[in-house]
Formats: structure tokens, C-alpha cells, sequence
């Protein structure tokens, strides 16, 4: 494997897959590895230093895998473990290793997308207490104004199967209702959440016409294929064998393959890895 050098895709569990689907398709020829850390998923409602600590770890067992880049596909992960690990761990690691999120890109561009200038962010309840977007939307976007609503029941009915079902309309009609009162000038919705996109049909069909409403994976693939364009020394470590692996710390192999479909719009094979 360590002939390979792969970029590592990170999620909490099967929602980043949302993310690689994008990248995969924006970026086809790269070799990739997907971690899931299902063992401990979700990390929403979980503390700062748990989800840091949680995280760290499973970016350093994709490092020993090979991958010199490793993406971040979650929310939470990047609200609350990235910066730690750009400006602590990977100094004390290795700091010819990057680590990437996506909460920068999103907040990048998601400004370019209203024309009230007002936003609403959804998210779990770990992304929202940090601020992160709304901190970093007003970096790029100082005139949007962002509103922040937590969707803790989201992840539960995606990861159970019930985001197609009908009971789920309540759930998604309960926290959009929320958001919808903090302002009637939302014109745009982002799913900063991995696993908010498939509930997307439920969420437009309960909209007003003309909100958008924006997932987050084709902003992330196509601020990759940027950030590789600009780094050359990074781009030209990273094998382009067109290899996709699958590994989660969940020894339920079977369950992450099933799930893993759903996300990933495609058959997945998984491996276990286990946390030492
Ligand atoms: N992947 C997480 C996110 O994007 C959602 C699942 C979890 O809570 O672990 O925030």
C-alpha cells in the first residue's frame, strides 16, 4: 500500500462519502482512501477535545497508510479538530503532511450565492456552538448576514434509513421552520452536514420556491482540484492509479458496506480498521 500515495478522505462515519462522491468525480484519476470512524460516529453532539482527539487519531492511521493530503469531510471535524491539528499536530508530526476541511471552501463561495445577502446555515449542534461559519462566511462575505440552526435529528434519521420515509417530514419541516423564523430573507440554505443531502428532496419540496438550497461536496471537489493546481509539490506526490479504498473502525463490515451505497451512489467493498 505504501507504494501508494493516496488522497485520504476522513469522515465521522458514512457522510463524508457525500463528499467523495464529488471529489471522485471532479478528480477521478487520484488514488483515494475513505476512513470512517463509524466505531465512535456520530461526533455532532460530542465535546471539543473528544472530537479532536477522535480525529487526530484517524488522521494519523491514514497518514501510516500513505496519504501525504487528507481531507476532512465533515463538518464537525473541521469546526472543531482542524485548526488544532494545522497549527499543533502536524508541526510535532510531519509538516510536509496537509490537512484539509471543508468548512473554508464553502464559506469561499457560499456568499456568491445570495442575492438578500442572508444565509442559513444548517448543521449539527457541534458545528453550529463553534461558530465556524458564521466566523468565516463573514471573513469572504462581511455584508451576508448568517443565520445558524442545528438539526440535531438529521444525522439519527439519515443513519437509521428513515430520511425517505415519511415519518422524516416532520423533522425537516421542525428545524426548517426554525430557521425560516430568524428571518423571512433567506434566499439561500446550506447543508453544512454530510449527511443533510439526503434528505435534500424533502427539504426543497418544503421550501418557498425561491430559496436555494446548497450542498457542500461540489464546492469541496472543485476547491481541490484548485488547491492541487496550486500546489505543485503536493500534486506531484499524490499516485494517480485511479484506486478507491474503504476502510471503517466499525468491525461491522457488512452494515458500513450497505449504508456506504446509499452515500457513495455506488457498491463499496470496506475494510476494518481497528483503533489502537
Ligand atoms: N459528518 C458530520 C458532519 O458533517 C455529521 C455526522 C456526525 O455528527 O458525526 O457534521
Amino acid at each position: 500500500m505504501l507504494n501508494k500515495q493516496p488522497i485520504g478522505i476522513f469522515d465521522s462515519g458514512y457522510g463524508g462519502l457525500t463528499v467523495f462522491r464529488s471529489i471522485a468525480d471532479q478528480l477521478p484519476d487520484y488514488d483515494y482512501i475513505y476512513l470512517g470512524d463509524n466505531a465512535r460516529a456520530p461526533y455532532g453532539n460530542r465535546s471539543f477535545n473528544t472530537i479532536h482527539e477522535y480525529t487526530w487519531q484517524c488522521v494519523q492511521m491514514l497518514f501510516e497508510m500513505g496519504c501525504p493530503l487528507v481531507i476532512l469531510a465533515c463538518n464537525t471535524a473541521s469546526a472543531k479538530a482542524l485548526r488544532t491539528i494545522q497549527q499543533r499536530d502536524l508541526i510535532h508530526e510531519d509538516p510536509s503532511k496537509r490537512v484539509l476541511g471543508v468548512i473554508r471552501p464553502t464559506a469561499e463561495v457560499i456568499g456568491n450565492y445570495t442575492q438578500t445577502k442572508q444565509i442559513g446555515v444548517l448543521g449539527t449542534k457541534g458545528t453550529v456552538q463553534s461558530k465556524s461559519y458564521l466566523i468565516e462566511i463573514n471573513n469572504f462575505f462581511p455584508e451576508v448576514k448568517v443565520h445558524q440552526q442545528a438539526c440535531p435529528l438529521w444525522v439519527p434519521l439519515v443513519e437509521n434509513g428513515e430520511h425517505d420515509q415519511p415519518g422524516a417530514d416532520y423533522f425537516v419541516k421542525k428545524y426548517l421552520d426554525q430557521v425560516l423564523a430568524k428571518s423571512t430573507e433567506i434566499d439561500t440554505l446550506l447543508l453544512a452536514c454530510t449527511h443533510y443531502p439526503l434528505l435534500q428532496g424533502k427539504i426543497t419540496a418544503y421550501l418557498p420556491k425561491h430559496i436555494k438550497v446548497v450542498p457542500q461536496g461540489d464546492i469541496v471537489a472543485a476547491s481541490l482540484k484548485d488547491y492541487l493546481n496550486r500546489h505543485s509539490e503536493m500534486e506531484q506526490k499524490l499516485t494517480k492509479g485511479h484506486t478507491r479504498q474503504f476502510f471503517t473502525t466499525s468491525d461491522d463490515t457488512d452494515d458500513f458496506d450497505h449504508h456506504a451505497s446509499m452515500f457513495f451512489s455506488e457498491q463499496v467493498k470496506s475494510e476494518y480498521a481497528s483503533l489502537k
